[in-house]
């Protein structure tokens, strides 16, 4: 007889265990414990498995929502100053009334903006200012911006400044400027909260507080006149859990 899978060569098998028959193959002195160490080990892995697959399709998603969505910042611009009213007096007391149109465009075809509904009212303003005093300011009116929509906002700033209200030698310059039609530097600063929503659904139900201010030069600035403006310089950042963050990285304009 030549050695053959029905005739194996003496040793090939274990020889019989002790009892007269063999050893069972996962056998424990303790018995049996191992083998529901194995199926525990398959069940973590299929769990491991499982949560991995929902990571990726959960990111696979949010990817594709994103890129479904494109979601795009909103763009503000400082488009014109009407002046209604500017009238500095010799004894340096300020009345103004400027109604600003600023120009914003919502590029995304499925963000709405919903603006204003300010948690706090110091949430929410316009000021223009000239060397940190503030000449005059107003707010935001409350309204919603629908998807691929570009909207001029108006908004009405008044001012009442005193003699005493001017910090030292500013109401003097000004003064001088507009008596020259000198470029008068001004920032225009602001509040705005900002609601997300996609289709009907409110993403934010605070409101994101947006600070943007405005560095610019402006010209013939005087009651009814056209005035010209200049070397506008935006500055954005977020107000997220009262926490400013600064985002000038972004490319808003
Ligand atoms: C943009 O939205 C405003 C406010 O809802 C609306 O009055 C205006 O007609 C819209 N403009 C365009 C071009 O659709
Ligand atoms: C805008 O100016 C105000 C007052 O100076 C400041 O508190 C705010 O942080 C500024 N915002 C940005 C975006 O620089």
């Amino acid at each position: 007889m030549h050695p053959g899978p029905y005739n194996p060569p003496p040793g090939a098998y274990p020889p019989p265990g002790p009892y007269g028959h063999n050893a069972p193959r996962y056998g424990h002195p303790g018995g049996g414990s191992r083998r529901g160490g194995c199926s525990c080990l398959k069940w973590y892995c299929c769990c491991c498995c499982c949560l991995f697959i929902t990571v990726v399709l959960f990111l696979a998603a949010i990817v594709i929502t994103l890129i479904i969505i494109k979601p795009q910042v909103p763009k503000y611009n400082i488009d014109d100053f009407a002046v209604k009213t500017f009238n500095i007096t010799p004894d340096f007391s300020l009345k103004s009334h400027i109604v600003v149109t600023v120009k914003a465009d919502n590029p995304n075809k499925y963000i709405e903006f919903e603006y204003g509904h300010a948690k706090q009212p110091t949430d929410n303003f316009v000021k223009v200012m000239y060397s940190n005093v503030e000449l005059c300011s107003g707010a935001i009116p409350d309204f919603t911006q629908p998807k691929s929509n570009v909207t001029m906002m108006n908004i009405d700033l008044k001012g009442d400044l005193k003699k005493d209200d001017w910090a030292e030698g500013s109401g003097e310059s000004l003064a001088d400027k507009l008596k020259n039609n000198d470029k008068i530097p001004l920032v225009v600063s602001t509040k705005l909260p900002v609601r997300i929503k996609i289709g009907s659904a409110e993403i934010d139900n605070e409101p994101t507080v947006i600070s943007l201010n405005c560095t610019m030069n402006v010209k013939n600035f005087g009651t009814g006149k056209k005035v010209e403006i200049s070397d506008t310089k935006y500055e954005v950042g977020l107000y997220v859990n009262k926490k400013f963050v600064k985002l000038n990285g972004f490319k808003f304009f």
